[in-house]
C-alpha cells in the first residue's frame, strides 16, 4: 500500500479499502522460478535475464473476470533475442491466456509488442505493434480487461486490442475458467527478433526489465470452493455486482474506439486477420471484427 494510504486509513477505514488493490508486489505476487534473478528496490522489482537463467512471477491467487495492470519499465539498450511477457492464463490442456509479449531489439530499433488469445487451449491469434513512445526509457502501464462481452488489451488506457464474445454467432469465447496472473522474462533468438536472424549479445547481460504498480481490481477464486461456485459468484451478470460488469464495459466507448482505430492505423505491423498465407480461410472472428464497438 502506498504511504498515505496508512495515514488515511487511520482517519477513515473505508479509504483503506479504496487502495487496497494498489498492492505491494509480495501481496499479490511471487517470484516463480530463479529467485536470485530478482532484485527489489522499494517498491520497485526488476527481473533479470542472463546467460544462466531468465526469471519470471505469478500472482498467489486466481481471479475470475476483472482488470489487471502492471508498470513495467522495458530492457534498456541491447534487448535484441530476449521477450518479457505480462500475461493472464489459466491451467489444464483447454486454457484460456491473453498475452502481452514484448520482442525486444538491438539498441535504437523499436521493441515490438505482441499480443495473443488463446481460446480453450488454441492460440494463433497474434497481433504486432510497435509503440508511440520509448518502453525503456520509462514506466508504462499495460493493462488486460476481462469481462463476460470482450477482453481489451490498453498500454497506458489506450485499447491496442478487443477480443470480442461473438458467441451468439458460434465462436468459443474465453470465460469460465479462473486464471493467474504472470510474467517472466526469457532468451527466444530463435524467433523474436527480425524473425530470429538476431540473436541475443551475452556481451551486453544482464538484461533487466523493471516493474512498479502492481493491481489486480478481480473477482477472487477461492480453491476452497467448488469451480462452479467459484463461477457463478464472479458470474452474476444479474445484480451487476462488479464494476466490469457494468453496460460501459460491454464494449469500447466511442472515444476509445478511436483511439483503437488510430493504434491500428498508425502503429500495427502485423495482424493474424489479415495473414491470408497463415489463414487461407479468414478465421471466423475476423470476419466479425468490428473493433470493440457495440
Ligand atoms: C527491430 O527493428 C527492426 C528495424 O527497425 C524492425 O524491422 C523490427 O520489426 C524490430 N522488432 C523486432 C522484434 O524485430
Amino acid at each position: 500500500m502506498p504511504k498515505w494510504c496508512v495515514v488515511v486509513g487511520i482517519v477513515a477505514a473505508f479509504a483503506v479499502m479504496g487502495c487496497v488493490s494498489s498492492s505491494r508486489f509480495e501481496e499479490l505476487f511471487q517470484p516463480d522460478w530463479a529467485l536470485d534473478h530478482f532484485t527489489y528496490e522499494g517498491e520497485l522489482v526488476k527481473m533479470k535475464l542472463d546467460s544462466y537463467s531468465g526469471a519470471g512471477f505469478s500472482s498467489k491467487r486466481k481471479y475470475m473476470y476483472g482488470k489487471v495492470t502492471v508498470q513495467i519499465k522495458l530492457i534498456e539498450g541491447d534487448s535484441a533475442g530476449t521477450v518479457t511477457a505480462f500475461y493472464m492464463s489459466s491451467d489444464g490442456p483447454y486454457h484460456n491466456e491473453f498475452d502481452f509479449e514484448f520482442l525486444g531489439n538491438t539498441t535504437g530499433d523499436p521493441y515490438l509488442v505482441q499480443t495473443n488469445v488463446y481460446v480453450n487451449g488454441v492460440g494463433n491469434r497474434e497481433q504486432r505493434l510497435n509503440l508511440w513512445f520509448d518502453p525503456t526509457k520509462d514506466f508504462h502501464s499495460y493493462s488486460i480487461l476481462w469481462n463476460q462481452r470482450q477482453v481489451v488489451f490498453l498500454v497506458d488506457e489506450t485499447p491496442v486490442r478487443v477480443h470480442s464474445n461473438m458467441e451468439h454467432k458460434g465462436i468459443p469465447y474465453p470465460k469460465g475458467q479462473s486464471m493467474g496472473v504472470y510474467s517472466s522474462i526469457w532468451n527466444a533468438d530463435d524467433w523474436a527478433t527480425q524473425g530470429g536472424r538476431v540473436k541475443t549479445d551475452w556481451a551486453h547481460a544482464p538484461f533487466i526489465a523493471s516493474y512498479n504498480e502492481f493491481q489486480i481490481n478481480g473477482c477472487e477464486c477461492s480453491h476452497r470452493i467448488a469451480a462452479a461456485d467459484n463461477m457463478r459468484r464472479c458470474s452474476s451478470t444479474a445484480n451487476k455486482q462488479y464494476w466490469w460488469d457494468q453496460p460501459t464495459h460491454s464494449g469500447l466507448s466511442l472515444h476509445q474506439s478511436h483511439q483503437l482505430k488510430w493504434v491500428r492505423a498508425n502503429h500495427m505491423v502485423y495482424d493474424y486477420c489479415s495473414d491470408t498465407t497463415r489463414f487461407p480461410a479468414t478465421p471466423l472472428e475476423c470476419l466479425h471484427h468490428h473493433h470493440g464497438r457495440h
